[in-house]
């Protein structure tokens, strides 16, 4: 898909990876629809912006807020493009996990606005994008509840897809792996750095998936060894079992003493 004049609604646009996406997808002539609850910083970032950017402050679990949402879209002439990035995550064992908002914010918000969006999109031959994690296709300690979200997100696209394989809607997928924003809390970047995990930048998030998006690309699954662990996870779960259990130790001492 070219870019260059699509209106894109892009969620979770006052994030670290949607900021990013934003400031890529306006570089590449998209018009943007930014979302997310703060209103000043959406209004900043909408100035900032090349390509007239607006903006729509609202809280997306509030079905209200969706409908608002769906009308301000209209209201701006339709999109082309859907970009489902707004996301929370909890790092904790099982007991403290809020599963309420982790199933609003990262499954039912995209999903709803799928069904909100999908034929219009339909209609304009344009695209939906939904925004995984590595820990869509992984289950790892201490994130029960965002590993249950987005494996969901994932089952959900690649469902989608497939329902909407005879038409021209493009449905990609996009998974990330441990990436540098406020998402992560301390007790989430110490784990971070005492794993050695490869840790990526927003900007590098919103290249790839500008160039996803470009090339019709309809999975994509960021870092190495990540993309290996995916597969590995898929076809043999035993090995990430052992290796995990080996590291549970050290996940729990991070999740405990937050
Ligand atoms: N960073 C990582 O390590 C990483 C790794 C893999 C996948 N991801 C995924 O990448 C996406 C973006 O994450 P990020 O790292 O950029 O996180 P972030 O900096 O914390 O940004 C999250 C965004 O979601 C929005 N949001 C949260 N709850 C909302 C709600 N109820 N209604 C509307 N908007 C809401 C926030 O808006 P306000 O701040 O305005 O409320 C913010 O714009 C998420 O789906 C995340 O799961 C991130």
């Amino acid at each position: 898909m070219k870019l260059q004049g699509k209106t894109v609604l892009l969620t979770g646009a006052s994030g670290g990876i949607g900021q990013a996406i934003a400031q890529r997808l306006a570089a590449e002539g998209a018009r943007l629809i930014l979302t997310g609850r703060d209103r000043a910083l959406l209004k900043t970032l909408a100035q900032q912006l090349p390509g007239n950017a607006v903006f729509f402050a609202g809280d997306l679990t509030d079905p209200a807020s969706q409908q608002q949402l769906h009308e301000f879209v209209r209201s701006q002439g339709g999109i082309d493009v859907l970009i489902n990035n707004a996301g929370i995550s909890q790092f904790g064992l099982l007991a403290e996990q809020q599963l309420s908002a982790l199933m609003a914010v990262n499954l039912m918000v995209p999903m709803q606005l799928c069904q909100l969006f999908v034929p219009m999109l339909t209609a304009r031959r344009g695209a939906v994008v939904n925004i995984g994690s590595a820990f869509g296709s992984i289950g790892f300690p201490g994130f029960t509840g965002y590993c249950a979200t987005k494996f969901g997100l994932r089952g959900f696209t690649e469902a989608l897809q497939r329902e909407t394989a005879d038409s021209d809607l493009q449905v990609l997928y996009l998974a990330p792996r441990a990436t540098r924003t406020s998402i992560n809390s301390p007790a989430v970047d110490a784990l971070n750095q005492a794993m050695q995990q490869g840790v990526d930048s927003p900007e590098l998030v919103a290249q790839l998936l500008v160039q996803q998006l470009q090339q019709g690309r309809k999975r994509r699954f960021i870092g190495w060894p990540e993309r290996l662990l995916v597969r590995l996870n898929g076809l043999c779960p035993a090995i990430l079992d052992f290796g995990l259990k080996h590291k549970l130790k050290q996940i729990k001492h991070f999740a405990l003493n937050k």
